[in-house]
This record gives C-alpha cells, sequence and structure tokens, in this order.
C-alpha cells in the first residue's frame, strides 16, 4: 500500500495567483471548505507578471468609456474568436471587482480629483488600466492573499498536483507531492478549480518562471476535459534582450502606456510602417499625432487625438519587432530600441515606472531616464487553454472548473494587455461560485483505490530507472524545439516536424531518470513538470497546424492572411482513449443585443 496523508475539503483550488485566490475567497464565503495548493510560495505568481494595470471601463481618466467600448476592444483584439457571453460578462463585471479590490485594501494610483487612476495601453480605445505604478499584479496579489487567509481557507504552500482523481465522469479529488518531503497528498473533494496559468516554461525564451509548465491544460486533458484553440500564444513585444541571463523578463506594456517609442537601430520609429489596414483609424497617421496624444496624456488630460502606432495590438507590435531584426534593422542584442528617456522627464519616468528604473538598473545597468532599453518579443500568455462555460467556469468534466490563464475563451486569438488581471477577478469570482452541484450538502465521491496507487508509481518510476535521460537535458532541448518550430512565426513543415519530435520527447519523458531523495529534489519536480510540458505543447503544435490562416497570436508563414474558412471556427482537442484528436466547431453565435458592437470590431 503506497503512504499518502488525505484531507477532505469541498473545493480544492489549484494555483494562488489571482484567479486561484479569487476563487478561494468566494468558495469560503460561500462556506465552503476550501484549500488553495500551489507548487510555490504564496505570492509568488505570474500575475505579478501583469505590471501595467487592471482593464476596467471604470470611466475615471476618460467618462467616454463603457463596458460596450471595452466588449468591442475585447472582441477586435481576439480577432472575434472569443466567446462573445465571456466578453461580455468581463467587460461588464470587472469595473465591480477593481472597485472590490480597492474595499479590501489595495491602493491604486489616483487621479487628481482622488479616483482610481487608468492608463493607456495596446488595443484599449481609452485610458482603462487601473494601476499601482507598474507593480498591479503585485499588488492585487498582496489584497488578495490578505483576504483569503482571513477567509480561513487552508494553504498547502509547495505542492505538486500530479493527478485529478475521477469517480466515474465526475470529479473526486487530486494527488499531490509536497516538494518539500517528497511525500504524498491526497485531496478529496466535491470540486476542483484549476487557477494553474499558462505554459511558457514549454519555450525558450519567456516572461514565466519555473512553475508555468502548463499543468492545468494537461490535467484536464488528462481527465478528459476538451481544450480549446491552444494554437494562440501571446508573444508579449517587449521582453529584455541582454544580459542573456535575463533574457525573456517582462518590460511592461506601461512604458509604452506612458508614451516609450519603439526605434530601430537607424533610429527610425518604425510601427508607423506596420499598421494593418483593420486598425488604421484606431492610432495617430504621422509622428506629430502621436507626440500631441503623448504631450496630452503625459499632463493627464483627455486625448484629442489618436494613440501612438506602439500601442497596437500585441501580435501586431511583436511582430513589427521580429520583421526589423530580420531585416537586419534590429538593436545589437536582436531586438528594438525601446526609448521613455526622451519623452518623458526623469521624474515622470521613476514614479511612472520604478520597477522598470530598477529592473534595468540592477540587471542591464541601463539607465531609463537616459537611455534606450533594448527589448524583443518573450512568451507571455496563452490564450488558449481550458474549455468552460462562461457563466460558471465549469470544464466540460463535470466538477472540475478553471479560471485565469488557464482557461481558454474570453481572449480569442489575442489578448489585450490587462485584461488577464480583470480576467481572473471575474472569472476566478464565478469559478469559486461554482454551480449549485458542487457545494457543500451535495455528496462527496470517492476517488478510486487503484488509481491512486497507480499514480503514486507513475510518479516514483523515474527514481527506480537507471540510465534513463536527465530531466534538465531534455528540458533544454523542447524549450529550443519549440521556439524555433511553434514560437512567434510557423509553417506546416515546422509544425509538422514539432510533432514528430513531440512524439519523441512524450517517450524521452517516459525514460526520465532521478537520483537523490525525495525532499528537495528539483530533477524530480522537472521530471513532473515535463510531463506536462509535453502535452501542453502538443496541444499548441496540433492546433498551430491546422489553422492555415494567421489570426492574432497566430502567424503562418505559409498562410499570412486571414482566411475566412477559419473565421468562425475554434479548435477544441479532446482525449480519445489517451490519443489527442482536434475537431473544429463553429463559434457561438452572439446575441442580438451585441451584434452592433461585433460588427464594429
Ligand atoms: O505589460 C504588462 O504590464 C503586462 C500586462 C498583461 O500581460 O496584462
Amino acid at each position: 500500500m503506497a503512504q499518502y496523508t488525505t484531507h477532505e475539503f469541498d473545493v480544492l483550488v489549484v494555483g494562488a495567483g489571482g484567479a486561484g485566490l479569487r476563487a478561494a475567497i468566494e468558495s469560503a464565503a460561500l462556506g465552503a471548505k476550501t484549500a488553495v495548493v500551489m507548487k510555490s510560495l504564496l505570492g509568488k505568481a505570474h500575475t505579478v507578471m501583469a505590471e501595467g494595470g487592471a482593464a476596467a471601463a471604470l470611466q475615471n481618466a476618460d467618462d467616454r468609456d463603457s463596458w460596450q467600448t471595452h466588449f468591442r476592444d475585447t472582441m477586435k483584439g481576439g480577432k472575434q474568436l472569443n466567446f462573445y457571453r465571456m466578453a461580455e460578462l468581463h467587460a461588464k463585471e470587472a469595473p465591480d471587482r477593481i472597485r472590490e479590490l480597492e474595499e479590501w485594501g489595495a491602493v491604486f494610483d489616483r487621479t487628481p480629483n482622488g479616483l482610481i487612476n487608468q492608463r493607456n495601453f495596446g488595443g484599449h480605445t481609452y485610458p482603462r488600466l487601473a494601476h499601482v505604478g507598474d507593480r498591479t499584479g503585485l499588488e492585487m496579489i498582496r489584497t488578495l492573499q490578505d483576504k483569503v487567509v482571513h477567509m480561513a481557507a487552508e494553504i498547502f504552500m509547495e505542492m505538486t498536483i500530479t493527478h485529478l482523481l475521477k469517480n466515474g465522469n465526475r470529479i473526486a479529488g487530486a494527488l499531490a507531492y509536497s516538494r518539500v518531503t517528497g511525500e504524498f497528498h491526497l485531496f478529496k473533494a466535491k470540486a476542483i478549480v484549476l487557477a494553474t496559468g499558462g505554459g511558457g516554461k514549454a519555450f525558450a525564451i519567456t516572461s514565466n518562471s519555473w512553475e508555468y509548465s502548463g499543468d492545468g491544460q494537461a490535467l484536464a486533458w488528462r481527465s478528459c476535459a476538451e481544450l480549446l484553440d491552444m494554437e494562440f500564444v501571446q508573444f508579449h513585444p517587449t521582453g529584455m534582450v541582454w544580459p542573456l541571463s535575463v533574457r525573456g523578463t517582462l518590460v511592461t506594456e506601461g512604458v509604452r502606456g506612458e508614451g516609450g517609442v519603439l526605434l530601430n537601430k537607424d533610429g527610425r520609429r518604425f510601427m508607423f510602417d506596420y499598421i494593418p489596414e483593420a486598425f488604421r483609424n484606431d492610432v495617430a497617421a504621422t509622428e506629430e499625432e502621436a507626440n500631441q496624444w503623448v504631450a496630452e496624456v503625459a499632463v493627464g488630460k483627455r486625448a484629442t487625438v489618436r494613440r501612438p502606432p506602439e500601442l497596437l495590438t500585441r501580435d501586431v507590435v511583436a511582430r513589427s519587432i521580429r520583421a526589423e531584426v530580420q531585416a537586419g534593422r534590429g538593436s545589437p542584442h536582436g531586438g528594438a530600441f525601446l526609448d521613455i528617456a526622451s519623452r518623458r522627464t526623469a521624474a515622470d519616468i521613476q514614479r511612472k515606472l520604478p520597477s522598470m528604473y530598477h529592473q534595468f538598473k540592477q540587471l542591464a545597468n541601463v539607465d531609463i531616464t537616459k537611455e534606450a532599453m533594448e527589448v524583443g518579443p518573450t512568451c507571455h500568455y496563452m490564450m488558449g487553454g481550458i474549455r468552460v462555460e462562461a457563466e460558471t467556469a465549469m470544464s466540460t468534466l463535470p466538477g472540475l472548473f478553471a479560471a485565469g490563464e488557464v482557461a481558454a475563451g474570453l481572449h480569442g486569438a489575442n489578448r489585450l494587455g490587462g485584461n488577464s488581471l480583470s480576467d481572473l477577478l471575474v472569472f476566478g469570482r464565478r469559478a469559486g461560485w461554482g454551480r449549485p452541484s458542487t457545494r457543500r450538502r451535495n455528496p462527496r465521491f470517492q476517488p478510486d483505490q487503484q488509481e491512486i496507487e497507480k499514480a503514486i508509481a507513475d510518479n516514483l518510476a523515474c527514481f527506480a530507472r537507471k540510465g534513463g535521460e536527465n530531466p534538465y537535458t531534455v528540458h533544454r532541448e523542447l524549450q529550443d524545439m519549440m521556439q524555433d518550430n511553434v514560437g512567434i512565426v510557423r509553417t506546416e513543415s515546422e509544425l509538422k516536424h514539432a510533432l514528430a519530435k513531440l512524439d519523441e520527447f512524450e517517450k524521452r519523458v517516459a525514460n526520465l531518470s532521478v537520483d537523490g531523495a525525495r525532499a528537495y529534489n528539483p530533477g524530480w519536480n522537472l521530471a513532473m513538470d515535463l510531463r506536462s510540458m509535453v502535452v501542453t505543447s502538443r496541444a499548441i503544435a496540433m492546433a498551430a497546424l491546422e489553422r492555415k490562416e494567421s489570426r492574432g497570436g497566430h502567424s503562418r508563414i505559409d498562410y499570412p492572411d486571414y482566411d475566412k474558412n477559419f473565421a468562425n471556427v475554434n479548435h477544441i482537442l479532446s482525449n480519445k482513449d489517451g490519443v489527442m484528436t482536434l475537431r473544429a466547431e463553429p463559434l457561438p453565435k452572439v446575441s442580438d443585443d451585441l451584434k452592433q458592437y461585433v460588427e464594429e470590431a
């Protein structure tokens, strides 16, 4: 008999980023016995990487804004592949979720008349991002964390969930191991909320830290919940490119929101050369107009002209930087220059972007109040993920919920900056609400004992295996392969190559060897994470091969344009007896009251 400790909860939340914490608050408030299990420490989550702000039509910085405009911008940014009902709920509920956060103690920056201040970000028609300098995600996590602790949810740190357990077609619990002791823990639960974030660690250049190995997506798929639109991966245009040791670290879009401009090695402001037809009316046509916008915004005025092209959506800006580099006009380390020094005063920069100031000073010895930064695209976010229903955030597996980056549907083909933070508040709350059928008074389903024993044996197999591969070597090669073949631009032959390589990686991951004890064993931890990375990577590559067009975060050199045959199609990835299969499904029909905004988008 395998050894493990058993815990019983009504609701088990996996992940302690913003979505997980918000779900736990809601679930505990409903009286459900709630636990939060996290791979890392409380407070360490990718949420803090959404630095520049949370998008919500509060109308504080510009009273022309509305939830309808936010909805329209989100659909336009997502190239209309968004589940419109999620985009509607998100735009309508985001303002209340931000105000609620303020009531719980979040200290946002202020307008001169004392309201929560809002800044501009790419693709948002009006200044919409409630922010705390460039540390918004951090302040949100701090606030939610305080609240969750006071709600008496139980916290389990440094524990990785490796298997979801079912009873028939219903969630019954999950198996975890402690990274500290190496011991196993069984969590019995009536409902599980996955809030594990994305899977950027499958790519070589990423803003994600070690926790983000696509665990939630892989756990859900292995339990036969469906995944949606996995081809859409967001490469944030501005990550650090130098020094190499910090390559990929995020440089907030807030820099461009505050007026920062992108320049190539010849000093040319190249974004004017890359304005897509569909966005021509949204952004400034000349440098004079763009400069006027910065001058107005810098003194806190409502902009009377169109925003600069640096605030086009992230997919467009990332591809433009790549194109400049490919054309031989990149910066010395293969990126572009991002200059805020010549646009804003040193005092403004230090007040509005304090983290960026310190980040560049300490990591690159660059003073951003005097010099330009060197930046380039970095894998930042997955728009694809677990398919959920809009109202309850439940996946296609009864009792399994998902919220935040691990879930799909809200962002379509490309996410607007700042929509991630409001997403996790809106849908974290809805996931914590769940469905009445998953609540307290309902019966608990018993996990199957054989399934538990098998899961533990699977987890320990790499210790017994002698002469297998080293997890670090396999990880590095997987990252390089994904970066080269499934990265910011893709072709059929690269994607086919990636899928063939993933067959090999699957076998290699099943043949890993790990030495030493179970306590504090990073090799073992990585071996567990690699299982998730391979599943998530395969889902991305499969869906990317199938989508023979370019749309949002998915760019195919061999199919560089939109294709109307794919315009209304979502890709669903299912598990048929352990084999990943893909089918195309038509998008849900937009309700009549929202048609106008979708057409405008
Ligand atoms: O650039 C940023 O501050 C990131 C924000 C986001 O991903 O939403």
